[in-house]
C-alpha cells in the first residue's frame, strides 16, 4: 500500500473536504473509546515522516526485512522458481521490490495501488531498473477482488505483500484481505508477506516511541491534518503520543492522550475529552509462528516455507493458495 491518502481518488464535497475522511473522524470521535483510522496518518508529511520512521534506530521492522531479502534470493529462487507474475499489493518499495525481482526472474511485475500517482511513480521507477521485464500497473482497491490485465492472466503468480502492513489490520480485516488476495491471485498462487514477530515489550515499544520523537510527530500530525482538512481547533499542544502493547490482542497500539481536560470542534461539532482520555490511532499486531499461520489458514493460504533475519525479529512467510477440498 503506498502509504499516503493525499492524492487517491477522493470523494471531495463542495468544500473540499474529504467525505471518507470527515465521516471516520466525526464517527470516531463520538465512540467511547475515541478512534480514527491509521490510513489517515498519510498525508504529505504524514507520508514523510513514514519514511523517516523507517530510519530511525529503534524502528527494526524495515532493516530486518531488508536483510532477509538481501541474504535468502537463492532459496527464494528455488521455492519460487522463475517465470511468475508478481503482484504486489501496494505501489512498491524502492529498495525491497528490486531484491525480489532480482532473485526470482519473474515473468511480469504488477503493482497493484488505489493511489494512481504513487503507482505511476514506482512503475517507472521499476521499468528503467529491469529494462526487459513486462510492469503493468493497476490502479486499484486491492482489498477486494481485482482483475489482472490480461497480459498475466495465464501467467502463475506470486503476490508480494512486504512491510507487515497485514500487522495493521484487525484479524477479521486481516482475513478478509487475504481472502481477496486469494481471489485476485487464483489456484495456483503463492504469496510471499511480511509478518512482523512478538518479542519483547521494551524493543516493541520503543520501536514505537522513538527517542528522537518521529513516530510521536507522525502520530501527532493526525491532529494537524484534522485541523487543516476538517476546519478543527483540536489544541495539539495538549496530547501526547502513546506506544501501549496489549498482551491480550499481541499489538503495538498508538494513542493520543489528552495531557489536560480539552473541548475541541472540527467540521462544526464539538468534543470534549477528560485528561487521560485517548484517541486511538493505529494497532500494529505482531505474530508468533503458530498465530501467522493460522492467520494465513483463515485467509485461504497454506504456508509453505518461512524465513527471519538473523536477530529473529521479522518474518517473510511463503503460502501457497489453499484449494478447497472436504475436511473433518
Ligand atoms: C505501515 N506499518 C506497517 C507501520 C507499522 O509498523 O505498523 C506503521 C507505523 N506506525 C508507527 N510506526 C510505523
Amino acid at each position: 500500500m503506498s502509504n499516503t491518502s493525499d492524492t487517491r481518488l477522493v470523494d471531495l464535497d463542495e468544500d473540499g473536504v474529504d467525505r471518507a475522511f470527515r465521516a471516520d473522524v466525526l464517527a470516531g470521535l463520538k465512540q467511547a473509546q475515541k478512534a480514527v483510522p491509521a490510513r489517515w496518518f498519510y498525508d504529505e508529511r504524514g507520508s514523510q515522516l513514514f519514511e523517516d520512521i523507517t530510519q530511525v534506530e529503534e524502528y527494526y521492522p524495515t532493516r530486518a526485512e531488508t536483510e532477509i531479502l538481501r541474504s535468502r534470493g537463492g532459496e527464494f529462487a528455488e521455492m519460487i522458481g522463475a517465470g511468475r507474475a508478481v503482484v504486489e499489493f501496494g505501489s512498491g518499495s524502492s529498495v525491497k521490490t528490486p531484491l525480489l525481482l532480482s532473485a526470482i526472474e519473474p515473468g511480469a511485475y504488477v503493482p497493484l495501488d488505489i493511489s494512481g500517482e504513487f503507482l505511476r511513480a514506482a512503475a517507472a521507477d521499476l521499468s528503467a531498473k529491469f529494462p526487459g521485464l513486462p510492469v503493468h500497473p493497476v490502479e486499484a482497491d486491492f482489498t477486494k477482488r481485482v482483475d489482472l490485465p490480461d497480459a498475466v492472466v495465464d501467467m502463475p503468480k506470486l503476490g508480494f505483500f512486504p512491510g507487515s502492513t497485514i500487522g495493521n489490520m484487525v484479524p477479521r480485516t486481516a482475513t478478509d484481505l487475504l481472502r481477496s488476495m486469494r481471489e485476485t491471485l487464483g489456484d495456483e498462487a503463492l504469496l510471499l508477506i511480511g509478518m512482523d514477530l512478538i518479542k519483547s515489550r521494551k524493543v516493541l515499544e520503543a520501536a514505537y516511541d522513538d527517542a528522537a520523537g518521529v513516530t510521536a510527530d507522525f502520530n501527532l500530525n493526525l491532529l494537524t491534518r484534522i485541523n487543516r482538512e476538517l476546519g478543527g481547533d483540536i489544541p495539539v499542544q495538549s496530547f501526547r503520543h502513546e506506544a501501549r502493547w496489549s498482551d491480550t490482542f499481541a499489538r503495538i497500539e498508538m494513542h493520543l492522550v489528552a495531557t489536560e481536560d480539552v473541548q475541541f470542534t472540527v467540521s462544526g461539532e464539538r468534543f470534549t475529552m477528560a485528561a487521560g482520555e485517548s484517541i486511538h490511532t493505529e494497532n500494529s499486531h505482531k505474530f508468533g509462528k503458530r498465530s501467522g499461520n493460522m492467520l494465513l489458514l483463515a485467509g485461504h493460504w497454506t504456508p509453505v516455507a518461512r524465513w527471519t533475519d538473523e536477530q529473529e525479529r521479522f518474518s517473510l512467510v511463503l503460502a501457497k493458495a489453499t484449494i478447497k477440498r472436504s475436511a473433518p
